[in-house]
C-alpha cells in the first residue's frame, strides 16, 4: 500500500504544546508552595531535610501559649500539654524550652507529639502521620511551620515523634526575630493520618483495539454543500469517535483540497472519563486499486466532545475529480478511520 504522509493541521500540534506547558505551570505551582522557605542545615542525619516555612495559616491540630515565658525559659523540665484530639487520636504536645538534649536539642526548643490513650487501639496498632510542628511568630503574624517530609509511624515502642531542633534558641530569643512579644510564646500541632490509597487510577494502551476500523462512504459527493459533514458516532475502547469533513475545503486547503478530520466524543456510560490516548490511520479510499491516501495522527483527545486531529488536505480536488485516479467512483468518496492504539484508564486496587 504507498501511503503520503501530510503534515498534521495546526490545531493539533498546539493542543499538543499547551498540555505541555500547563503541566510543567502546574508542577512549578506545587512545588513553590506558600511562605517563604529558609535554609537549615544539621549535623545531626535525623534532621537532614527538615525545612521550615512561614505561614499565615493557624495550626489544625493543637496550639499551646506561655504567658510569662520568662518563668520558665532556662528549665530543662518538659511542658506536656492536656490532652487533645487530632485525625481520630488522643495526643499530648512535648515542649523543651531548653531544648531535649539527649535527642540532639542543644540550643534549640524541641517540641514534639505523643500519642495517648492508646490501650483502646487494637493489638499490633500503627498510627501514620504527615507531621508538622509549629512555632508561633506574632511580629509577623505566621507561624513558623516544621516538617520534614517523611511519614511518623506512631507504634507502641514508639509513641513519641517530633523535632529536637526545631528552632535555634538564639533566633527563638532574639528580639527582633519577633518569635517572643510580651513576654508570650506559642507552639502547635498539625496532625494528619496517612492512610495507603485503596485505588488508583490505571491508564492503559491497547494497539489494535477491537472493531478498530470505521467506514465511512459519502454519496452525491457533487451536490454536497459548502458545510461540515459528520458521520455517526463510533466506539473503540472506551470512548466514541467521528469523522468530519468539509467537501468545499477547510482552512489554508480552501479551495483546493479535500479535508479530514477525527474527533473524540462522548464515552460510554461506564467509562472513566479521562483524557484519552487515541492514535489513528486516516484513510480516503482508493476504489480502484490499493492506493489509498492515509495520514497518521497521534494525540491526547480532553475530556469534552469536539477535539479533532487531521488535516486540511488529505486529497487535492484535481486528483479527486480526475476519474482515472479512482477516489470518487459512482459520485462516492469512502473515508476510513483505523484506531491503531488508544487509551483506556480504570480505577483499581492499588
Ligand atoms: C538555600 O541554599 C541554596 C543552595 O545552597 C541557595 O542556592 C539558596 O539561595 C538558598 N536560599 C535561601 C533562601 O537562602
Ligand atoms: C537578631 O536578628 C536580627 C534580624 O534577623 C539580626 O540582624 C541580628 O544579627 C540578630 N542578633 C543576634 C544577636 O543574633
Ligand atoms: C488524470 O490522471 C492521470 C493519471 O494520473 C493523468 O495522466 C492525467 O493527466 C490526469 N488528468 C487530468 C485532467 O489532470
Amino acid at each position: 500500500m504507498a501511503t503520503q504522509t501530510w503534515c498534521l493541521c495546526f490545531t493539533s500540534l498546539a493542543f499538543l504544546f499547551i498540555t505541555c506547558s500547563s503541566a510543567e505551570f502546574l508542577i512549578q505551582q506545587v512545588t513553590e508552595g506558600r511562605g517563604t522557605e529558609y535554609n537549615r542545615s544539621y549535623s545531626l542525619e535525623a534532621d537532614l531535610g527538615v525545612t521550615s516555612i512561614l505561614r499565615e495559616e493557624r495550626p489544625s491540630s493543637k496550639i499551646v501559649t506561655i504567658t510569662s515565658f520568662s518563668v520558665i525559659k532556662e528549665r530543662y523540665e518538659s511542658y506536656e500539654s492536656s490532652i487533645f484530639e487530632a485525625s481520630g487520636y488522643k495526643w499530648r504536645l512535648i515542649l523543651y524550652v531548653k531544648g531535649k538534649s539527649n535527642d540532639g536539642g542543644s540550643g534549640h526548643i524541641s517540641l514534639y507529639v505523643r500519642i495517648v490513650e492508646t490501650q483502646s487501639l487494637p493489638k499490633g496498632w500503627e498510627v501514620n502521620v504527615d507531621l508538622k510542628l509549629f512555632v508561633h511568630n506574632p511580629k509577623q503574624n505566621k507561624y513558623l511551620t516544621v516538617t520534614d517530609g517523611t511519614v511518623k509511624r506512631f507504634v507502641d515502642a514508639k509513641k513519641e515523634w517530633g523535632f529536637g531542633q526545631l528552632i535555634p534558641l538564639s533566633t527563638f530569643h532574639n528580639t527582633s526575630e519577633g518569635y517572643i512579644e510580651e513576654d508570650t510564646a506559642s507552639f502547635g500541632a498539625e496532625i494528619f493520618i496517612v492512610k495507603p490509597a485503596e485505588q488508583q487510577e490505571k491508564v492503559t494502551f491497547i494497539s489494535n483495539p477491537p472493531d478498530n476500523v470505521f467506514t465511512w462512504k459519502i454519496l452525491h459527493f457533487s451536490t454536497l454543500q459548502d458545510r461540515f459533514y459528520y458521520s455517526a458516532d463510533f466506539l473503540v475502547g472506551d470512548r466514541y469517535w467521528r469523522l468530519g469533513f468539509n467537501p468545499k475545503g477547510n482552512g489554508g486547503g480552501r479551495p483546493y483540497a479535500l479535508p479530514l478530520f477525527f474527533y473524540g466524543q462522548g464515552f460510554k456510560p461506564d467509562a472513566v472519563a479521562t483524557n484519552t490516548w487515541g492514535a489513528v490511520n486516516l484513510r480516503l479510499k482508493n476504489q480502484l486499486s490499493t492506493n489509498h491516501r492515509q495520514v497518521h495522527a497521534a494525540a491526547w483527545y480532553p475530556i469534552r466532545s469536539g477535539f479533532n486531529v487531521g488535516v486540511n488536505n488529505i486529497i487535492l480536488l484535481k486528483d479527486l475529480n480526475n476519474a482515472t485516479k479512482g477516489y470518487l467512483v459512482n459520485d462516492a468518496i469512502i473515508f476510513e478511520a483505523e484506531v491503531v492504539k488508544v487509551s483506556v484508564t480504570n480505577i483499581v486496587s492499588a
